[in-house]
């Protein structure tokens, strides 16, 4: 994690949060490469779940909801954690995942085995509470929204009657969600504040069983198609009692971080649970009317939920690769082309000949298609090493050849293979050895 936390801050992927005051806990902030890698991460979210399917359509609900949403949720009454503080160093640890927290004077033991008394566990909500207005009093309390469901949940009739939806359909939503979390860590794993990328099924009562098992597999699907490593992948079911309030079932996909296996996204059976209290505290029919069958009833839920964040940073763990060639390190981030930052460089072997003019001439065509970089700077060796560590799958090289022939080298990241293709060609060469990439091959 350490090499991978310095690569990121090195390259531009993620810098820590307000650095130049020294930072503040769990806050991270997305640098050039990493703001196009997390993009790339959501646009295929939001390919496969929505512009894929006929039955899923998207939603950007507000992140600030009235308070009473969150009372029909269950949220205010139910999203706690137990807090124990120790009465010695003052910190504040979550009572349940103690094994994993650090007093803060002893770094090397964990709170309570250093001699400090930790108080009785007591419930911390998690949600960050705000005021709207200028009065800063109990009646104008708001909250950020700590998942992005409950704008979907209560849009249902909205969204249900003006896509003309009939379940089983789904609504999509990507967008930040916000938790006072005691103990965030391990970089963008666990923050404050985070993206998810949620999506509600809507579905008839009796369908639900059948429904789970196929987002639970579709879901894990996800990911291996996007390159990641199959066998650092695994669904786990949750026990009874580790189930949230809403949820009669919920699956974990979970992958092998260096800090042990994690969750990435959760599959969860929210049964009718959301839509019937929002339409006990709203006053508002959320049925849904079946003209076939002349049947009112109230949805069940499948509920993929993923982190954004968190997929970002599977995707990078899992691509980091160091490779021995010629007896030096490669460091290689072997990223699926379609998560990739930049998908080609263009370098022109020397700064002369005419050769930067057409390599940038070329760039700026290959611009219209793909995310493209240009370096003429150093040794070509080191502008290769410099693409491998952001995982660009492409290098273009333009050299003495193609002014004679009008071809140029391309090198592919992974095998580092290299062929000469002409530059007419070059575009449709580059997107069919994109959509050929496979993990298999690399
Ligand atoms: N609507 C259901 C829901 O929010 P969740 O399991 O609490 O379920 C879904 O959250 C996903 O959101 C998690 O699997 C994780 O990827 C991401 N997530 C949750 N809390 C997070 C945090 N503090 N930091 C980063 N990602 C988080």
């Amino acid at each position: 994690m350490s090499k991978l936390v310095s690569l990121a801050k090195r390259r531009g992927f993620v810098f820590q949060a307000s650095e130049i005051y020294g930072g503040i806990g769990s806050s991270w902030d997305y640098g050039p490469l990493g703001v196009e890698l997390k993009r790339n991460v959501k646009d295929a979210w939001w390919r496969a779940m929505v512009h894929e399917r006929d039955d899923i359509v998207g939603l950007d609900s507000a992140i600030i909801q009235h308070p009473k949403v969150w009372e029909a949720s269950g949220h205010i009454e139910n999203f706690t954690d137990p807090l124990v503080d120790c009465l010695k160093c003052k910190g504040r640890f979550r009572a349940d995942k103690l094994d994993d927290a650090r007093c803060l004077e002893k770094p090397s033991k964990k709170p309570g085995e250093c001699g400090g008394e930790l108080t009785a566990p007591r419930r911390f909500n998690l949600m960050f509470k705000t005021f709207l207005g200028p009065v800063e009093e109990g009646a104008a309390t708001a909250y950020l929204r700590p998942e992005t469901a409950q704008g979907i949940f209560t849009n249902f009739v909205n969204v249900q009657q003006a896509a003309r939806k009939k379940p089983p359909f789904g609504i999509a939503q990507i967008g930040k969600s916000f938790r006072n979390e005691i103990t965030p860590g391990n970089f963008i794993f666990r923050t404050r504040e985070f993206e998810q990328m949620e999506m509600e099924f809507f579905v008839p009562p009796a369908q639900w069983e059948q429904w789970y098992g196929e987002w639970r597999k579709l879901r894990q699907q996800w990911y291996v198609d996007l390159g990641m490593d199959p066998a650092k992948l695994r669904l786990r079911d949750h026990a009874k009692d580790e189930l949230a309030h809403y949820s009669n079932g919920c699956t974990d996909v979970e992958y092998l971080f260096p800090f042990g296996w994690s969750e990435l996204e959760g599959i969860a059976s929210r049964t009718d649970f959301d839509l019937k209290r929002h339409s006990q505290f709203s006053g508002k029919d959320l049925q849904y009317f079946d003209e076939q069958t002349k049947e009112h009833y109230v949805p069940y839920v499948i509920e993929p939920a993923a982190g954004c964040d968190r997929a970002t940073l599977a995707f990078l763990v899992d691509a980091y690769t160091e490779e021995l060639v010629e007896g030096e390190v490669r460091v290689v981030m072997k990223l699926h082309p379609r998560l990739a930052p930049l998908k080609v460089a263009i370098l022109p072997l020397v700064k002369k000949d005419g050769m930067p003019e057409r390599a940038r001439a070329l760039e700026k065509s290959l611009r219209q298609r793909f995310t493209t970089f240009y370096d003429e700077a150093g040794a070509i060796g080191r502008r290769y090493r410099r693409m491998d560590e952001v995982g660009t799958p492409f290098c273009v090289t333009i050299d003495g050849q193609t002014a004679a022939d009008g071809t140029v080298t391309v090198r592919h990241r992974d095998s580092m293979q290299q062929e000469r293709v002409a530059e007419k060609a070059l575009e449709s060469h580059l997107s069919a050895a994109m959509a050929a990439w496979s993990r298999g091959a690399r």
